[in-house]
C-alpha cells in the first residue's frame, strides 16, 4: 500500500522517517506493508535527509492521479492550492491525513462532505495540539460523554513567552526574541501571538466536541502582544498566572468559543503548564474533568499524530487490526534486577561513631552514590534517611542485605523509589 505526500518540510520529513523506521511494526499490526510513494515539493533541489530523491516531484498529479496511492498525507500547509488538491484526492476515493489547521478551520465541512461523497476518510489529529491525541479522545473515547466545556492552552509559542515573562521578568519583546532563537516562534509570529493559531485549533476541537460546525470566523480572539510584564507581576501577587486560553462552552444550548489571555488561579491545573507545552481540559457531566498534556508542536511530534491517523485509516478501511495490537515484536521482558531508578532509604540506626561511613561504603560498593543524607535523633533511636542517585534494583537489593547485616542497624530499612531522577538509566 502506497502513501503519497503533499509537502516534505519539517513535518513531512519526520513522517517519512517514521514510516520507514516503523514499517515492520506497522506491517505486524495492520497486515499492510506501507510504502512511501510520490512526494510533492516546490523546490526539488533542496536536501531532504532520509527521503529517496527518486520519489520527489513538483507535479501534484503525480500524487493525486496515481492509482497506487491509497492515502494522501498533506503537510504542505496553506489554503490554495491545498484545498483543491485535497478535494481532488477525496473525490478520487483517496483517504487524506492533514495537519493543516488553517484549512480545516475554514473549509472543514466542505472537505468532510467531499470525503463522504468519495467514500474516503479525512483525518486531522495533527491539526490541533500535534502529538496530544485530543481529537481521537473526543471522537472516540468521549463520543457519548456530552462535552460541556473545553479549556485549553493550545499554542505553545505564547505559553513559552508568558512563562518566560513570568519566571524571568522579561519584557514581551525579549521573551518573543528568545522564543524565536529557540525555534518556538516563527520569524513572523503574528498567527501565534495574535491568537489566530489558537482560534483555528479551538474551532476544530469545538466542532468535534459539540457536533457543531464552528468556523474560524466564529471564534473571537485576542492575543498576548499587548500584555505588559507588570500585569503578569500583579497577577502573581494576586495569586494568579496569565495564560492564553482557548475557552469553548455550551451555554444554554449554544456554542461559545473564544481565545483570550486570562488570569488562572495558581492552584488550577492549567497554571502548572509551563514552557511550550499544550494542555486541554475537557469537561463533561459523566466524566467530570479529563486533562491531556503534551508537546503541541515539533516535526517528530506532529508526524507521530499523522502516522497514527494513517494507521487508523488502515484499521477502518482495510480490516480492523485491533486484535493485532498485541502482535509480538519479539522484544524480551527486562529482568527486574536490571531496571534503574533513584532511591530513598530510611533506617533506624544506633548513633555510634562511623555508622554513616560504614553504611555509605556499602552503597558505594554497589555503585549507588548518595545525593542527600538527613539524620535525626540520637542514641539507639537515631533515624538515617538517604536519597541515592540512580542505580539498579539488584544492586540496591544487595546493598540493603548488607545494611541489614550491620549491628548498627535496627529493624527493617524502608526503601522507596524516587521519580524523575534516574529511572531509565539517567
Ligand atoms: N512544524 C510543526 O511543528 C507543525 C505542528 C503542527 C502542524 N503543522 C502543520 O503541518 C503543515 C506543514 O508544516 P511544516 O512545518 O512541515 O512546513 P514546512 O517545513 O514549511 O514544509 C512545507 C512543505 O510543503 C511544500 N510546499 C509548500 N507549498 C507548496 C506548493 N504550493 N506546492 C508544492 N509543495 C509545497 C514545501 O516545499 P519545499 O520543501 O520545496 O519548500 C515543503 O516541503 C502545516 O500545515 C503546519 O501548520 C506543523
Amino acid at each position: 500500500m502506497r502513501v503519497g505526500l503533499l509537502g516534505c518540510g519539517t513535518v513531512g520529513q519526520a513522517v517519512v522517517r517514521l514510516l520507514n523506521d516503523g514499517v515492520g511494526t506497522i506491517e505486524r499490526a495492520s497486515g499492510h506493508r506501507l510504502e512511501v510513494g510520490p512526494v510533492l515539493v516546490r523546490d526539488p533541489a533542496r536536501e531532504r535527509p532520509g527521503v529517496d530523491p527518486a520519489l520527489i516531484t513538483t507535479d501534484a498529479a503525480d500524487v493525486l492521479d496515481d492509482p497506487t496511492v491509497a492515502i494522501v498525507i498533506e503537510v504542505m500547509g496553506g489554503i490554495d492550492p491545498t484545498r483543491d488538491y485535497l478535494l481532488r484526492a477525496l473525490a478520487a476515493g483517496k483517504s487524506v491525513v492533514t495537519a493543516n489547521k488553517q484549512l480545516l478551520s475554514r473549509h472543514g465541512p466542505e472537505l468532510l462532505e467531499a470525503a463522504q461523497q468519495g467514500g474516503a476518510e479525512l483525518r486531522f489529529e495533527a491539526s490541533a495540539c500535534a502529538a496530544i491525541p485530543v481529537i481521537k479522545v473526543l471522537r472516540e473515547s468521549l463520543l457519548a460523554a456530552e462535552i460541556t466545556a473545553i479549556t485549553g492552552i493550545v499554542n505553545g509559542t505564547t505559553n513559552y513567552i508568558l512563562t518566560e515573562m513570568a519566571r524571568r521578568g522579561l519584557a514581551y519583546s525579549d521573551a518573543l526574541a528568545r522564543a524565536q532563537e529557540l525555534g518556538y516562534a516563527e520569524a513572523d509570529p503574528t498567527e501565534d501571538v495574535g491568537g489566530g493559531d489558537a482560534a483555528a485549533k479551538m474551532a476544530i476541537l469545538s466542532s468535534i466536541a459539540f457536533h457543531t460546525r464552528v468556523h474560524l470566523d466564529d471564534v473571537p480572539h485576542e492575543g498576548i502582544d499587548r500584555l505588559e510584564a507588570r500585569d503578569l507581576d500583579l497577577a502573581v501577587r494576586l495569586g494568579f498566572v496569565v495564560k492564553l486560553l482557548g475557552v469553548a462552552r455550551l451555554q444554554d444550548g449554544a456554542v461559545s468559543v473564544r481565545v483570550y489571555p486570562a488570569l488562572v488561579p495558581v492552584g488550577h491545573r492549567l497554571a502548572a503548564i509551563g514552557g511550550p507545552d499544550n494542555a486541554v481540559l475537557l469537561e463533561s457531566r459523566s466524566t467530570r474533568e479529563i486533562m491531556l498534556v503534551g508537546p503541541g508542536a515539533g516535526g517528530d511530534e506532529t508526524a507521530s499524530a499523522v502516522v497514527a491517523d494513517v494507521l487508523s485509516i488502515l484499521g477502518t478501511h482495510h480490516g480492523s487490526f485491533l486484535h493485532n495490537a498485541l502482535a509480538d515484536a519479539g522484544r524480551p521482558i527486562a529482568a527486574p534486577g536490571g531496571v534503574r531508578s533513584a532511591f530513598y532509604v530510611r533506617m533506624s540506626v544506633a548513633d555510634r561513631p562511623g555508622v554513616l561511613a560504614r553504611i555509605a561504603s556499602i552503597f558505594a560498593e554497589e555503585d549507588l552514590s548518595i545525593r542527600t543524607v538527613v539524620q535525626s535523633g540520637s542514641g539507639d533511636e537515631a533515624t538515617l534517611v538517604l536519597v541515592l542517585h540512580s542505580g539498579t534494583e539488584q544492586r540496591m537489593a544487595d546493598a540493603l542485605d548488607a545494611v541489614r547485616a550491620l549491628d548498627d542497624v535496627r529493624g527493617e530499612p524502608v526503601m522507596l523509589r524516587v521519580l524523575g531522577t534516574g529511572e531509565g538509566g539517567g
